[in-house]
């Protein structure tokens, strides 16, 4: 499997997870906040496996080879997709302690708006530019071997933590 179909996969779950928030946006009373909060967390949790997978291998390798006359992926694209990262973190810590601080609960939709358009706009970039672009920078091989090299090193993974747990969840491991 090559690196950019786990990240695709990893993007489905976010979506997944986003249209389940979407349903609490619509719904025309206050979620549980238990759900909220489990949704978000759920969705923290993603993002931070993904953002090990991608900082730690899969931008390294594209800048490594980034070739000199390359018009769009360049430095200052790849600069521009880092900081990306870190203003959908920033919005998602945001969103995370509005809905788990009852004083700011009430702002969580604006908080998750905001969440949602700035990663639905980076997964976007990834998926119809710079996915395509690494294969054909690495080739299929390439990408594959940076999924095995994932792999290998998925023992130094941040942890998961603990999710909030609903009433009815089964406990985890
Ligand atoms: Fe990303
Ligand atoms: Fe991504």
């Amino acid at each position: 499997m090559k690196i950019t179909d786990r990240l695709v996969a990893d993007h489905k779950s976010f979506r997944k997870l986003m249209a389940d928030l979407d349903v609490l946006v619509d719904a025309k009373t206050d979620p549980p906040p238990s759900r909220l909060i489990r949704l978000v967390e759920l969705l923290k949790d993603h993002i931070f496996l993904h953002a090990w997978a991608e900082d730690v291998f899969y931008y390294p390798l594209i800048r490594a080879k980034l070739p000199s006359d390359e018009r769009v992926v360049t430095t200052v694209y790849m600069d521009h997709l880092d900081h990306e990262h870190k203003t959908v973190d920033g919005a998602l810590d945001r969103l995370e302690a509005d809905v788990k601080d009852p004083a700011s609960r009430r702002f969580w939709r604006q908080s998750y708006a905001l969440f949602a358009s700035g990663l639905n706009a980076h997964m976007k970039k990834e998926e119809n530019e710079l996915f395509p672009f690494s294969e054909r920078l690495l080739g299929a091989q390439g990408l594959e071997a940076a999924s095995q090299e994932l792999e290998r090193r998925r023992k130094e993974a941040p942890a998961i933590r603990l999710h909030h747990q609903e009433s009815t969840d089964k406990p985890h491991e």
